[in-house]
């Protein structure tokens, strides 16, 4: 097996699958209010077509897909994905990023078609701020998503916040709690200011490091614990059932140094890099006929073209929308 590696020597393990661009909310810093012009039925890629693409990739040493959206729970046949992709061998960790409001009815059917595990976005724990945040009156149903995600076991179960000043930086603290006693690892992430998120002022971004301080003013120093594949820095409070994880793509140089993974968008684009927004397309030639090899070749370029690392802040005029491709 060839591993696919970039031009900085950094290898891919790690795919991100947007199944869907479509979104039953309207978070402030991802979409705007009006919502935005969906990607036609035919241009979706059909769960062959990712599977096709996956392939490839797990046949080049990728080992862990994520699903995401949109929302990837409102595209229908979830379930019947999922258990495609599990039976690929060398697949062996595969997640979900959903909004946790579509999660209850299905979480146990998930959890038997093969999913592993799921991360919830969950920006405020006040009803009203949820509101305020995501412009959709739900956070009763994502918090039972996140409740069915723990008892159908989908773990580690993790919680994303975006961290924004002005808005949930005195929710630290409670969002540090959760994890004394519940097995969760909550992540703040530091809002990337790029599509509607250029919208929020630098003086909005709060800064990971001063999160830690916060939680450390009132739980002590922070226990570091070895992370994943990801790219949150982890950590736990003395004696806590949970963890706490720190992503800070804006303010971490070396942030990019250690990107491992590219996304495909929901109509077959590779995505070579977060904040940049070039891209390939690979739908396009598939459905032309494009052999397999020629596929692996297409990939291997999409894999050179990975920049060096432009970094959340250097590129606001990125005009890329997470919802099209899953964060
Ligand atoms: N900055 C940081 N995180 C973002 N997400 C969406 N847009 C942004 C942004 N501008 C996050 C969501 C979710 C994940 C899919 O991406 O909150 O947790
Ligand atoms: Fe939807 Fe996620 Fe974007 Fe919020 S952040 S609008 S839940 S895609």
């Amino acid at each position: 097996m060839t591993p696919l590696v970039d031009n900085y020597s950094r290898q891919i393990r790690y795919i991100r699958l947007s199944v869907t661009d479509r979104c039953n909310f309207r978070c402030r810093y991802c979409m705007p209010a009006e919502g935005v012009e969906w990607i036609s039925h035919d241009d979706i890629m059909r769960y062959e077509e990712f599977l096709r693409v996956v392939r490839v990739f797990v046949s080049r040493g990728v080992e862990k897909i994520r699903l995401t959206g949109g929302e990837p729970l409102v595209r229908k046949g979830l379930a019947g994905f999922i258990s495609a992709l599990k039976s690929i061998e060398g697949v062996n960790d595969l997640s979900l990023t959903t909004n946790g409001v579509l999660l209850a009815p299905v979480a146990r059917d998930l959890r038997q078609a093969g999913l592993d595990r799921v991360n919830i976005s969950l920006d405020s724990l006040n009803r009203d701020k949820f509101y305020h945040i995501t412009r959709i009156d739900a956070f009763e149903k994502t918090q039972s998503g996140i409740h069915a995600a723990l008892e159908y076991g989908l773990g580690p179960v993790k919680i994303n916040v975006v961290a924004i000043r002005g808005f949930n930086d005195d929710e630290i603290n409670a969002f540090a709690a959760m994890t004394i006693s519940n097995p969760v690892e909550v992540r703040f992430i530091e809002l990337m200011p790029m599509g509607c998120g250029a919208r929020f002022g630098d003086g909005e971004i709060l800064d990971s490091q001063e999160i830690k301080g916060t939680i450390e003013s009132i739980f002590g120093e922070l226990d570091p614990l070895p992370g994943g594949l990801g790219p949150a820095k982890v950590f736990r409070i003395a004696g806590a059932r949970g963890s706490i994880g720190l992503i800070d793509a804006v303010t971490d140089p070396g942030f990019c140094s250690r990107c491992n993974r590219v996304r495909i968008t929901a109509d077959g684009h590779l995505r070579p890099c977060l904040f940049s927004d070039q891209s390939i397309d690979l739908l396009g030639p598939m459905r032309r006929g494009i052999s397999e090899t020629g596929l692996e070749e297409l990939i291997e370029t999409g894999i050179k073209e990975k920049p060096a690392g432009i970094g959340a802040k250097a590129n606001p005029d990125c005009m890329m929308m997470m919802s099209d491709i899953g964060g």
